[in-house]
C-alpha cells in the first residue's frame, strides 16, 4: 500500500480562506476587526521567525496584529503589566506568549495571567479544564489542526484506536482529550512506555510528538493506519540541514492508509488553527454566532 498523503498546506489555505471570508463579514455587518497580540520576550531565533510569520498571516486574513517585542531582561512584573492591559483592551481578542520564556519567568504563572477567553493558546488552566470536562473552550492549535485533518480524511472517527506518541501539555495531552472527544479509545505513550512498537501496532491513528527524528519505523505501523506526524526536527544529512518528522516518512508511507508530510502536513495548521481560534474568540467576546467548523 503506498499512503495518502494528507496535503496540510492546502488545507491551511484553505482553512485561512475561510478565516478571511468571516473577518470580512465581521467588518463589514458589525464594524469589528478581530485583534491578536504576540508577545515575544528576548530573542530566540525559532521563535522570531515563528511571530514574524504569526504577525503576517494575521494581517493577511484581515485582522490586527500587536506585536510586543521586549527584552530577554524583561521583569515577571513588567510582563504581568502588559498581559494585564491586553486584557483590558477590548480591541485584542486573543492573547499569546510565546514560549519558551527565559528562564527567570514562570511560565505556568505568566499563562495563568491571560484573560482565558482571549487565551487563543489553549493553554490557561481554566481551558485544559474546560477541554477535559468536554465543554467549550479555546483548544490548542496543534492538535486542533491534527483533529481538523483527521475528521477531513475519515468523516467519523468514533471507535478507532488512536495512539498519542508524547504527553506534552501543548500537543499530547490535549490531542488525547480531543481524540477521546471524538469517541477513539486513546492511548497516551512515551519515553517509559514499554513495548512501544506493539502498542503503536495496535492503532489505527497514530499521533507523533515526541520531538525525536524518524523515531517511528514503517514496521510499527499498522496497515492502512492514518500516521499525524507533528514532529519538526531539523537534522545533518549528506553535509546538508533537513526537516524531518517524529516518523520515517519513506517507510512508514509504504504500509500506512494516509499520512502527514514534514514540511507541509501539521506545521502549516497551526497558525492556520490560531487564525480561527482568535476569530473564535471575536465572536464569543462579542455575543456573535461563531462560524462553523472553525473549532472542535
Ligand atoms: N512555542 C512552540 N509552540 C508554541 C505554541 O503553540 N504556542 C506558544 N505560545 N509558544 C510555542
Amino acid at each position: 500500500m503506498v499512503a495518502q498523503v494528507i496535503d496540510g498546506k492546502a488545507f491551511a489555505a484553505k482553512l485561512r480562506a475561510q478565516v478571511a471570508e468571516q473577518v470580512a463579514t465581521l467588518k463589514e455587518a458589525h464594524g469589528i476587526i478581530p485583534g491578536l497580540a504576540v508577545v515575544l520576550v528576548g530573542e530566540d531565533p525559532a521563535s522570531q521567525v515563528y511571530v514574524r510569520s504569526k504577525g503576517k498571516q494575521t494581517v493577511e486574513v484581515g485582522m490586527n496584529s500587536y506585536e510586543h517585542k521586549l527584552d530577554a531582561s524583561t521583569s515577571e512584573e513588567d510582563l504581568l503589566a502588559l498581559i494585564d492591559r491586553l486584557n483590558n483592551d477590548p480591541e485584542v481578542h486573543g492573547i499569546l506568549v510565546q514560549l519558551p520564556l527565559p528562564k527567570h519567568l514562570n511560565e505556568d504563572l505568566v499563562i495563568n495571567a491571560i484573560d482565558p477567553a482571549k487565551d487563543v493558546d489553549g493553554f490557561h488552566i481554566s481551558n485544559v479544564g474546560l477541554l477535559g470536562t468536554g465543554q467549550k473552550s479555546m483548544v490548542p492549535c496543534t492538535p486542533l489542526g491534527c483533529l481538523m485533518m483527521l475528521r477531513d480524511h475519515h468523516g467519523s472517527l468514533s471507535g478507532m484506536d488512536a495512539v498519542v506518541i508524547g504527553r506534552s501539555n501543548i500537543v499530547g495531552k490535549p490531542m488525547a482529550q480531543l481524540l477521546l472527544g471524538d469517541s477513539c479509545t486513546v492511548t497516551i505513550a512515551h519515553s517509559r512506555t514499554k513495548n512501544l512498537a506493539e502498542v503503536v501496532r495496535r492503532a489505527d491513528i497514530v499521533v507523533a510528538a515526541v520531538g525525536r527524528p524518524e523515531m517511528v519505523p514503517g514496521d510499527w505501523i499498522k496497515p492502512g493506519a492514518t500516521v499525524i506526524d507533528v514532529g519538526i526536527n531539523r537534522i545533518e544529512r549528506d553535509g546538508k540541514t533537513k526537516l524531518v518528522g517524529d516518523v520515517h516518512y519513506d517507510s512508514c508511507a509504504e504500509v500506512a492508509g494516509a499520512i502527514t508530510p514534514v514540511p507541509g502536513g501539521v506545521g502549516p495548521m497551526t497558525i492556520a488553527c490560531l487564525l480561527a481560534n482568535t476569530l473564535t474568540a471575536c465572536t464569543r467576546a462579542n455575543n456573535l454566532p461563531e462560524p462553523k467548523g472553525l473549532t472542535a
